[in-house]
């Protein structure tokens, strides 16, 4: 049965497409942390919707389970194969379009990596409205698939604000499309929006129709010192005065400290201060006097201050934010935990999270950075991996009762699949479960992904 199911995939797709090598295979198989992994019997490249289609079809006929994969960057296990399954990856459908510059959208292949999209859209004065640091390898697909988030959220929404149309298949072999991208088009059941941060449980989506924001040529970064998580907090709110307001992240002493041993970058100011919020402005014209005039106005608030106009020096502050995922890494295989909390409770939920993570996990070390403004939290608990659950259930269990939600960005994947009824009530997840078994009645896509 494996022979046929992979002589039918090589049949569709070509020999050099259906990969059973176990060297070839093994980059496949684990993923961006190194904490997840699973076996392939085969990976196959698909190179249009019409060739996935077939390969979910021959799928479904012999009973095997299929698990999708984009950039492989996906940070809660659910771009891992299970055991014995297909692991379809999207990275051959990568064509991008010729830009609708009247509507201010194009349409792209799932596989595209956010950089090509944005290397694509840049010259002729459009942008992506979501990116983050990934964006060399994560594609447009994994991106819709998690309705991913990122830095700029505050501006311009989560991934699924960007994607105005796609076209996907369904475990079945049928494929939806529905790629005109009107604005305005109450048809029904939003099909779009519910295979967006769907984490690949509903279909495979092909091609993705997004909308492109203004490519802004000004931008000013400034990088704040803070005493704390509650004065972080003060900050956004007096700088959230400025329209052109496109990013506020926040870091501590302790990751900042990671990134300089991984990056062997200077400090960025003559004293090491608690707490760093990073602040960007985009505009048409240089923003950087509005930026400075809102830092000013938080008063006592702000420590220190250094501002930077020019893409060296943007840059330059950017990787201090932006290089603590790796710099964590570099560390260990980090228990990552992605939550949002209230604004008006996050000063108080970072306060507890010591204490709760020492108890489940004494020996651990805890780095905490984030996207402030959604009070979106990067949980990352070094040295833990033997407590993964334990730690994991005392944070998640710590975010719930501040009424938080267990994953901002990062999505459910396989690592928080037991937490979901902390954050979804039982009538949400049985809603859930039905569309899923409507859908994909043999459970075939993505099994132990969100549900
Ligand atoms: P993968 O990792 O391959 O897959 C992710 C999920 O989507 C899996 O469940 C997979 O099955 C499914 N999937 C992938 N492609 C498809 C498809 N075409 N159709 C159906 N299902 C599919 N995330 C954020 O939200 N914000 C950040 O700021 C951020 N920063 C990051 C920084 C770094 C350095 C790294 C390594 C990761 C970061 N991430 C961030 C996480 C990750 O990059 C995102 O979740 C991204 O959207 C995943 O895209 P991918 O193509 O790598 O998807
Ligand atoms: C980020 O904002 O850098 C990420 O979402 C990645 C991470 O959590 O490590
Ligand atoms: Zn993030």
């Amino acid at each position: 049965m494996t022979d046929d199911l992979v002589a039918a995939l090589r049949a569709i797709v070509g020999e050099a497409h259906a990969l059973t090598d176990p060297s070839v295979v093994a980059s496949y198989e684990s993923d961006w942390t190194g904490r997840f992994r699973g076996t392939a019997r085969c990976v196959v490249r698909p190179a249009s919707t019409e060739e996935v289609a077939a390969v979910l079809s021959a799928c479904l006929a012999a009973g095997v389970a299929v698990c999708v994969q984009g950039g492989n960057t996906g940070l809660v296990g659910g771009s891992v194969p299970v055991d014995g399954a297909v692991l379809l990856s999207l990275l051959r459908i990568a064509p991008i379009e010729a830009v609708d510059e009247v509507a201010a959208q194009v349409t792209v292949g799932a596989g595209a990596t956010l950089a090509a999209v944005q290397q694509a859209v840049r010259p002729l004065g459009f942008d992506v409205g979501v990116d983050f640091a990934a964006r060399e390898s994560c594609t447009v697909g994994g991106m819709a698939s998690t309705n991913a988030g990122g830095e700029r959220v505050l501006r311009y929404g989560t991934m699924r604000a960007q994607v105005v149309g796609l076209e996907a298949v369904l475990p079945d072999g049928a494929v939806v499309s529905r790629l005109a991208g009107l604005p305005k088009d109450n048809t029904g059941y939003d099909v779009v929006s519910l295979l967006a941060g769907a984490e690949g449980t509903l279909g495979v989506i092909t091609k993705l129709r997004l909308r492109l924001v203004p490519l802004l040529p000004a931008r000013a970064v400034a990088l704040v010192a803070v005493a704390g998580t509650a004065e972080a907090v003060e900050l956004v709110r007096a700088v959230r005065a400025v329209p052109s307001l496109e990013a506020a992240e926040l870091f501590y002493a302790d990751g900042l400290e990671l990134v300089r041993a991984h990056t062997n970058l200077p400090a960025p100011f003559a004293e090491p201060h608690p707490a760093y919020v990073l602040v960007e402005c985009a505009d048409r014209e240089d923003p950087g006097d509005d930026l400075l005039s809102a830092i000013e106005a938080a008063g006592d608030v702000v420590l220190d201050a250094t501002v930077a106009s020019d893409t060296r020096g943007r840059h330059a502050l950017w990787t201090y934010r932006e290089a603590h995922t790796e710099s964590i890494s570099a560390a260990g295989i980090p228990v990552k935990l992605d939550v949002a909390v209230p604004l008006a409770a996050f000063a108080d939920c970072v306060a507890a999270l010591p204490d709760t993570v020492a108890a489940a996990a004494p020996a651990s070390r805890l780095i905490l950075f984030g996207h402030v403004n959604e009070g979106n939290l990067h949980v990352n608990i070094l040295d833990a991996l033997d407590q993964d659950e334990a730690v994991s259930d005392a944070v998640l269990k710590l975010v719930a009762s501040f009424g938080g939600s267990i994953s901002a960005e990062h999505g459910v994947g396989r690592a928080k699949r037991d937490w979901l009824p902390l954050s979804r009530s039982a009538t949400e997840i049985a809603m859930m479960r039905s569309i899923k078994e409507a859908v994909d009645p043999a459970g075939l896509l993505n099994p132990g992904v969100l549900l």
